[in-house]
């Protein structure tokens, strides 16, 4: 079977992500159906003129939003059950999402403003696969749900003007003061409520920043490789991306091009992907090049609750002495990124114009979870947690250290002190790259292991790392199951079921 879909190589999209476009629109509208069987990955590569590994890419992204299946031996199919958000489309039949359409872009009335694409949120597949090592994700089973709700069911017994009224766009004094609190002791930031704004999560605060503070063409800077929803959000806004290399210390920070006014993203605490930590070194180089050119430095502090291996550096904007660094910090790692709050500390000049864009764009965050965060942590109750899932997300860095030493020696282990994932790199000898790897470990022995790419990062050059590493996290995958996940994967390598998937020649049409 051949499905009418083709390449555009003038896109600034992948190819692979081009195939996963075009085959999950068929599916949504209904020209490919449920139960529906889809021509292999190497047929469709052959058909399209694109390697091999382009379309088990696609496959393996439509795979785990939901659209396809994978039979061993029968082939691939459309899922008996789509997702919900394509469902929703799919009631109305393809007669009536036809005729709703709206017309073709180019008669020029109608044109999106946003063009841009979002780091994948959901993995169907996850309740089904014996272990998966999906990286940022906290253990579900640890949430403290009991002083949770407790703190909920108190605040909201006495909602009052807490619902009624809109309330500061820059989030819930008592919040802000919290977090405020916490940080002195926690990061070495020094800061007062007024700097904290209170956001949906980093990815909100990346977007404010984005907002206030880079144009069309301005130049931002990222690490090679990078967080996938950083470099996503400054693509979407035409940011002139300047991206610099990070090794074995960070970002390299003698490599900061001379350009202004710039703002820098970077993950000092644990690099994400690669987990190194920043440099006591270069964190001061970093400082001074924002000094000199002007800058700003967003300095994203995802998983910095945890480090397992010696004591925490300070931040960066702990060393901040000329007001420059951007903190960004979150709870969804610490609690559960279903909350969505996380939050900002802003440099002084900064505040009164995010406060204003903060009330443009939402009007605020909700206040019951806020009320309820904060006296979780002027209670107590947020340290001990942290107290008590560092313990369990230790042990279980253990286990993956130990399994992977015993298992697979060969694999070269990177970003183990601090975090919750880590990464691998694959011995040179390794017979297939990291993508062929994460696709053969999905599909043989039912493991999520992720490439950098499906693992949420983005490179920029021909960085041979990217192609060579695997991310495995393990905060939220229990002991028991890191050993069967490892053992799995080393029997792929025993039974020689790895071997280089054949990656025909790129001749896209
Ligand atoms: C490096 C990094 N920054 C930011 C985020 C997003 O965090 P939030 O849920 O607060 O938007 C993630 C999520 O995985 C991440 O890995």
């Amino acid at each position: 079977m051949q499905l009418p879909i083709g390449i555009d190589v003038a896109s600034k999209h992948s190819r692979q992500t081009q195939i996963f476009e075009q085959i999950r629109t068929m599916i949504i509208e209904g020209r490919l159906r449920v139960g529906d069987s889809l021509p292999a990955t190497r047929e469709l590569s052959q058909q399209m003129g694109v390697s091999r590994n382009t379309t088990v890419i696609a496959y393996e992204r439509l795979q785990a939003e939901g659209y396809i299946e994978t039979r061993r031996s029968v082939g691939t199919f459309v899922c008996p059950s789509l997702p919900e958000a394509s469902i929703r489309i799919q009631q109305l039949g393809p007669c009536q999402i036809a005729a709703r359409a709206a017309r073709p872009m180019d008669a020029g009335r109608r044109r999106f403003a946003f063009s841009g694409r979002a780091q994948r949120l959901i993995n169907p597949h996850r309740d089904r696969l014996l272990a998966d090592f999906w990286p940022g994700r906290p253990d579900a089973e640890s949430f403290p749900a009991k002083a949770w709700s407790r703190h909920i069911w108190r605040r909201a017994a006495s909602l009052g003007r807490g619902v009624t009224e809109y309330q500061d766009p820059a989030g819930l004094l008592d919040l802000r003061q919290a977090i405020a609190d916490h940080l002195g002791p926690t990061r070495g930031i020094i800061t007062d409520p007024a700097c904290v704004v209170i956001v949906n999560g980093i990815q909100d605060g990346l977007n404010l920043v984005a907002r206030l503070l880079v144009r069309p063409g301005d130049p931002v800077i990222l690490e090679d490789p990078c967080y996938q929803g950083a470099h996503y959000v400054f693509d979407s806004i035409d940011a002139a991306i300047i991206p610099v290399p990070v090794d074995s210390a960070g970002i390299q920070s003698a490599r900061l091009p001379d350009v202004c006014p710039a703002v820098a993203y970077v993950t000092p605490s644990h690099q994400y992907p690669l987990g190194c930590t920043l440099s006591l070194e270069r964190r001061f180089e970093l400082l001074a090049w924002a000094e000199r050119t002007d800058s700003f430095v967003f300095e994203d502090d995802y998983d910095s609750d945890f480090r397992h291996v010696g004591s925490p550096l300070t931040a960066l904007k702990g060393l901040d002495r000329t007001d420059r660094v951007i903190y960004a910090g979150t709870f969804s790692k610490s609690l559960g990124a279903g909350l969505r709050i996380g939050y900002l500390v802003l440099p002084k000049v900064l505040i009164e114009q995010a406060r204003e864009l903060k009330a443009l764009t939402s009007n605020g965050q909700p206040w019951l979870e806020q009320a309820a965060l904060a006296d979780f942590m002027t209670e107590g109750d947020f340290e001990r947690h942290l107290r008590r899932i560092r313990a369990v997300y230790k042990a279980r860095r253990d286990q993956l250290i130990e399994a992977l030493r015993t298992k697979l020696p060969e694999w070269e282990i990177l970003g183990s002190e601090a975090g919750m994932h880590v990464v691998c790199r694959l011995p040179d000898a390794h017979p297939s790259s990291a993508a062929d790897l994460s696709a053969l470990a999905l599909s043989q022995a039912r493991v999520g292991l992720y490439d950098l790419e499906t693992g949420g990062a983005s490179s920029f050059g021909a960085s041979e790392m990217f192609e060579r590493c695997v991310i495995l996290g393990y905060a939220c995958v229990p002991e028991h199951k890191i050993v069967e996940g490892i053992n799995a994967v080393a029997s792929l390598t025993r039974d020689g079921a790895l071997g280089p998937i054949e990656h025909p020649a790129e001749t896209a049409t």
